[in-house]
């Protein structure tokens, strides 16, 4: 039998590939290889509220279903900041986003934290799907690990008991916080 397509809200060929092995059963195409190329305005003010802005504009765009997820960290002492802001906290990428985070966090004991990710899944006509997936852990003092990106080498993963940059690709997929929420939207599906 045919799978069913659905369209991916992103050009990352690598989160697309990582949603097709824990979304078994479906196909996954980029919203680029669907024919969508235009700019999508992420101006929610949650992570719930981007992943529906960048469903529900691909799928209306193409009158297909489309998925779309939205992620980042959040540390409680700075009242779960970076948040929505992750990836532009610095304005100078990844590193300099981990060196402010350090920055921020100098002489704070409490450095509990963890990544929240939300998917949506978005039908033309409007039904919705949402599902959430956390992840918890603490800020380490300096970096550990160089594998995975982001702020991956600064989190410490209760699960894992060492950071998400010491961990391999499959050991942090098996408690991500993308993995969590994927694992719920498939239990609604
Ligand atoms: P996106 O919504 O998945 O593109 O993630 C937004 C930003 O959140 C990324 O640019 C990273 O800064 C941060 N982030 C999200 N997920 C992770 C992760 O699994 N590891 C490290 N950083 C992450």
């Amino acid at each position: 039998m045919e799978k069913k397509k659905i369209v991916v809200a992103s050009s990352n060929a690598h989160k697309i590939a990582e949603i097709g092995d824990i979304m078994k059963g479906y196909e996954f195409i980029s919203m680029k290889d669907a024919g969508f190329d235009g700019e999508i305005e992420e101006n929610g003010s949650s992570f719930k509220e981007n992943a529906l802005i960048k469903a529900k504009t691909v799928a209306e765009a193409l009158g297909v279903t489309a998925l779309a997820d939205d992620s980042g960290l959040c540390v409680d002492t700075l009242g779960g900041a970076p948040g929505i802001y992750s990836s532009r906290f610095s304005g100078e990428g990844d590193e300099g986003n981990r060196k402010l985070l350090l920055k921020q966090l100098e002489g704070f004991e409490d450095r509990r934290a963890h990544f929240e990710c939300a998917v949506c899944l978005y039908s033309p006509g409007g039904k919705t799907l949402f599902a959430t997936g956390r992840t918890y852990g603490h800020i380490l003092e300096e970096e550990r690990g160089n594998g995975g990106f982001g702020y991956d080498c600064l989190f410490f993963s209760d699960d894992l008991k060492k950071s998400f940059g010491e961990a391999t690709e499959e050991e942090k997929n098996c408690v991500s916080h993308r993995f969590r929420a994927l694992e719920e939207l498939r239990k609604l599906l």
